[in-house]
């Protein structure tokens, strides 16, 4: 698995603000897109294109676009999609897919509620929005989802992920044959005895949709 963590004073920043439990819902959730289109950046760094040709006002040339079959985002539901819209402003053809997962507080096990992903990933480049990687659980039950529709390369863009989380996820797709790819904003420092990531932010959701 190929691990990104972000090293840029801007990112640095933001985060840091981010953190703060000062910070309200609407600045967070604004954070959060910021955030998600500069990690977006690293991220789509090796999404496929093709050639196409073009005239300038000056001579015709040759460019790319992104390619056919176009890439799959998917957020998870409910912090994920707090970070759909920093996502499509780079991407904005992608195609998008939906996954629901809850994390159980005591067992820390991930079940899933809602299932929207398209029926085929065949070829397919995937992107998972998850902006906390802690246990690992609910990404590695995400990623397993596209692997079973054929997603034949997938990257995780997170804000915030906990050694834990990452060892999880190399674990569990060592051997899938699928490249895995993670784009982080900081590597913290661990998770807490309720599973949350330390310094980390707190409940991602909770502070997005103005429930703390
Ligand atoms: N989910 C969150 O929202 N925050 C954490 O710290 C861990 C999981």
């Amino acid at each position: 698995m190929k691990v990104h963590v972000a090293n840029h004073p801007l990112i640095s920043h933001k985060l840091t603000v981010l953190r703060d439990e000062k910070t309200d819902s609407p600045t967070f959730r604004h954070l959060v897109e910021e955030l998600v289109t500069l990690l977006a950046y690293e991220a789509t760094r090796e999404v496929r294109v093709e050639k196409v040709e073009i005239v300038t006002p000056v001579q015709p040339t040759t460019g790319v676009k992104l390619a056919h079959p176009r890439p799959v985002v998917v957020p998870i539901l409910r912090a994920g999609l707090g970070m759909l819209e920093g996502m499509s402003r780079l991407i904005p053809t992608a195609e998008i897919g939906f996954l629901g997962m809850v994390r159980d507080e005591k067992t820390l096990k991930a079940s899933t509620y809602a299932n929207r992903l398209p029926e085929d990933l065949s070829g397919r480049q995937c992107f998972v929005l998850d902006p906390m990687l802690a246990t690992g659980g609910t990404l590695v039950a995400a990623i397993n989802f596209l692997i079973e529709r054929g997603a034949t390369e997938i990257t995780a863009i997170c804000i915030l992920s906990a050694p834990e989380g990452i060892a999880m996820l190399e674990e569990a797709f060592k051997d899938s044959g699928v490249p895995i790819n993670l784009v982080t904003g900081a590597l913290d420092e661990r998770l807490n005895e309720h599973g949350y990531i330390v310094p980390g932010l707190g409940d991602a959701g909770d502070r997005l949709y103005g429930v703390v």
